[in-house]
């Protein structure tokens, strides 16, 4: 409660600036026993309160070693990574766990359902930290009904399509009301008509919540939904990427004024 105050208080002073995120000089280095490679260089960004920021790449560029190195699930080798003026790259892991449970969701390129859980079960996990269990499957229950998933609670992943599972992912990392969301190609199990769906949801989740968005994708259309679209190319971001059609400006797609009853064409 006290750390989550101190928090608080630390996103206050950062409000004024707006900064939620800043990433300082970091460096990724992978290495197995002949040789080291480098993955990331000298990366440099900062991702404001209720910012939705898209990040594009050829395959292998390290999209998804920047951002699980963002989300505190993975280290960089050197530099910092600051979330409301904490610098969440020296926290101890259990320090880090907290943190990452009570501000920052994640959807990841692979869902990591645990199999043997319920629909229902798997959005309610990241709750059941600390928390009445009934209420954490009512809140699951809720997430799940906005991602179009009210009548497969009781199923498990397997009997899913891998469109279902990437909604349960995707109501799994929001249903903590994370500050910052990161997530990982969160279309590319989508068809276009649900993908559209999930873009109208994420605006209003960021419209509602002042969510902040860092969004991996190789779909130009998904990319278009950033305030900012950043290029990675091997290891290194682009300022002046040559392919413009990915930095027009955002798109502005119509906002439901009441709780998104979304019809996810089952
Ligand atoms: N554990 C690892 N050991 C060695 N190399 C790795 C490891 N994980 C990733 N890499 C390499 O790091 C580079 C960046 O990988 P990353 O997964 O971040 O790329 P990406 O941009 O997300 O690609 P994609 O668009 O295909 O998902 C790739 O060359 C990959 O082969
Ligand atoms: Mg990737």
């Amino acid at each position: 409660m006290r750390a989550k105050m101190q928090n608080n208080a630390k996103r206050g002073e950062f409000m004024q600036n707006n900064t939620i995120v800043h990433v300082q000089g970091v460096h990724k280095e992978l290495s197995n026993d002949e040789k080291t490679f480098p993955i990331l260089h000298n990366i440099n960004l900062s991702i404001c309160q209720g910012e939705w920021v898209s990040l594009v790449g050829p395959s292998g560029s390290g999209k998804t070693t920047l951002l699980g190195i963002m989300a505190g699930i993975d280290r960089p080798t050197t530099g910092k990574i600051f979330m409301h003026g904490q610098e969440i790259s020296s926290m101890r892991e259990a320090q880090l766990a907290k943190f990452r449970n009570e501000e920052i969701g994640i959807i990841f390129q692979s869902f990591f359902l645990i199999s043997s859980l319920t629909a229902l079960e798997n959005v309610a996990v990241p709750l059941f930290i600390g928390k009445n269990k009934r209420h954490a499957l009512d809140k699951a229950a809720d997430m799940l009904a906005q991602v179009g998933l009210s009548h497969r609670l009781n199923n498990r992943p397997h009997q899913l399509s891998g469109g279902e599972q990437q909604r349960v992912a995707i109501a799994r990392a929001l249903v903590t009301e994370p500050a910052i969301l990161y997530a990982d190609e969160p279309t590319g199990n989508l068809d276009s008509s649900s993908s559209q769906q999930l873009m109208t949801l994420l605006h209003t989740l960021r419209k509602r919540q002042n969510l902040s968005l860092m969004v991996v994708t190789h779909d130009i259309n998904v990319a278009a939904h950033g305030d900012r679209v950043l290029h990675l190319y091997d290891g290194m971001l682009d300022d002046k990427p040559a392919n413009t059609a990915l930095n027009r400006p955002a798109v502005t797609i119509p906002i439901p004024q009441n709780d998104p009853n979304l019809d996810w064409g089952r």
